[in-house]
């Protein structure tokens, strides 16, 4: 039986991974330290051990080791700027050890956050990014950066086999709602039904693409388990891109909401575009986003519905 170790195995995209590896017989094992994920969703067929990543040691060999522990929310990062770049450095090294001793495929969930406020659109992954590296997200892009030198040091070095995804916004059930957690879909969704004030930071016009996560295990799947792969930086997102009031108007309409929209001010260093190019990752694993936004909404509106008893 293979075995695979998942660091923030308990978070919104980890447990999905978890599921997937579960279903193809996989042995898992997932760190996590809960520190932004609230329940347990890991299955209860996985190993759990809730420990930071950092202070993770183990004997065991694994077939692949995932390292998607961190601190993804832009309130919360910036709330606890070193404990966000320690999962992406000294959690990093960490990782890329156990993988090395145990001859493992390491693959990392970087961050379109890594091309910080681009300058060509839609971004390919040829591009270096525009970031400031000591800015209010510097603990979060810079150190995700950084992770991506490390990572590439160690197949430079030891030849280990490594692959670097870059997501761009997933979404969908399961994604953090609450508080400062929440990210924007389902943060507005919760608006929406609950006839609140849609709160767009800004005049709106910043963009995004947004990915379904079913599209995301897909990719992560393939991306994982085609050798064509290894050695990769990929992104993995959606072509379509969306303004944040043209998201706000959609959510409003699929729920039909009496909900307005308010402006609040502009977040700090906020990307004002940001648009996938997906060239590569469609050529190289065969992959393409097969849920579009409406469908991918109206799912996550029926599992938050669902939840909050809305
Ligand atoms: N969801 C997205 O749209 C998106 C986009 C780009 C990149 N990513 C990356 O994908 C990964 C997973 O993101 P997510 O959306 O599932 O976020 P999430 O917050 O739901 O999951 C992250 C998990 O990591 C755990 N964690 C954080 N720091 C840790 C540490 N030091 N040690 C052990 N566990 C720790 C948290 O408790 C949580 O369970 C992250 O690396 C994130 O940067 C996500």
């Amino acid at each position: 039986m293979s075995k695979m170790l998942i660091s923030g195995g308990n978070g919104f995209l980890g447990s999905y991974l978890c599921e997937k590896a579960l279903d193809n017989d996989f042995e898992v094992t997932v760190v996590d330290n809960l520190s932004t994920s609230k329940e347990r969703q890991v299955p209860k067929e996985a190993t759990f051990v809730k420990k930071p990543i950092e202070k993770f040691n183990t004997n065991t060999r694994f077939d692949f080791v995932i390292h998607l522990a961190a601190r993804p929310s832009p309130e919360d990062y910036i709330k606890n700027p070193l404990s966000t770049i320690d999962s992406n450095d000294i959690g990093t090294r960490n990782m890329l050890e156990i993988a090395r001793k145990s001859g493992a495929t390491f693959m990392y969930t970087s961050t379109s956050e890594v091309y910080g406020d681009p300058k060509i659109l839609p971004i390919p992954e040829t591009y270096f990014g525009y970031v400031n590296p000591n800015g209010i997200r510097s603990c979060y892009d810079e150190s995700k950066r950084f992770s991506e030198a490390l990572i590439k040091a160690y197949e430079r070095q030891y030849g280990l086999d490594v692959r670097i995804q870059r997501p761009f916004n997933v979404y969908g059930p399961r994604i953090r709602e609450d508080g400062f957690y929440g990210r924007v879909i389902p943060r507005f969704i919760d608006q929406a039904l609950r006839n609140k004030s849609i709160t767009v930071h800004g005049d709106g016009k910043q963009t995004r693409s947004f990915l379904y996560v079913s599209d995301w295990v897909d990719a992560t799947w393939k991306f994982l388990m085609n050798n064509r792969a290894k050695g990769k930086v990929l992104n993995i997102g959606n072509y379509r891109e969306i303004s944040i009031l043209e998201l706000a108007e959609l959510i409003i309409n699929k729920t039909s909401s009496r909900s307005k929209i308010v402006h609040l001010q502009s977040r700090e260093e906020d990307p004002k575009r940001r648009a996938a190019d997906i060239t590569q990752v469609r050529k190289i694993l065969k992959w393409e986003p097969k849920i579009s936004l409406d469908r991918g909404l109206e799912y996550t509106i029926n599992w938050l519905k669902e939840k909050k008893n809305l």
